[in-house]
């Protein structure tokens, strides 16, 4: 009777542990996928003016700021890493009018304006033919 109550009470031990996991394991893989028509809408809103639409630093008040945007499609932002530029996006970029949003925006809100950033970054194939192939 006692062996009963105890393993019965471990089966259920074990269904809520690993209901658990899979909810968390759910819930992280939400997380890690970001919701990039949030960030083109955050972006229009709040960056956009400065950014410009393409992201290249050339909004309607840019002309007005000195140092001027930065080109978010440009190498030297692009080729940064998610952790350097959301860092960027929460604190700001000092003694500029790059300020830190992590008053108005949440961190998932910041990760998906990111993640809409990184997609107006396109690669092009090269223009020039491609050279002749060695011969036999
Ligand atoms: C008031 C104008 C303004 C607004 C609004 C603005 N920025 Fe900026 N941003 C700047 C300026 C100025 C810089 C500094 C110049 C630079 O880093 O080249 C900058 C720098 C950055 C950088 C750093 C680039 C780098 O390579 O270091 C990122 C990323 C960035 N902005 C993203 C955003 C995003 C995303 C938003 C919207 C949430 C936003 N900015 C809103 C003006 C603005």
């Amino acid at each position: 009777m006692n062996r009963l109550f105890w393993m019965g009470a471990l089966i259920l031990i074990n269904g809520l542990v690993i209901s658990g996991l899979a909810a968390s394991h759910e819930s992280r893989d939400a997380a890690a996928q970001p919701d990039i028509e949030q960030g083109r809408d955050l972006y229009r809103i709040h960056c956009l003016e400065c950014h410009g639409t393409e992201g290249r630093g050339d909004g309607p008040r840019a002309a007005l700021l000195a140092p001027r945007p930065g080109n978010l499609v440009s190498a030297a932002t692009s080729t940064k890493t998610d952790e350097e530029l959301l860092e960027i996006l929460a604190k700001g970029v000092p003694r500029t009018a790059m300020r830190g949003w992590s008053d108005q925006l949440s961190v998932d809100q910041r990760r998906n304006v990111l993640a809409y950033v990184r997609t107006l970054v396109h690669f092009q194939d090269p223009p020039s033919p491609p050279l002749p192939s060695p011969g036999p």
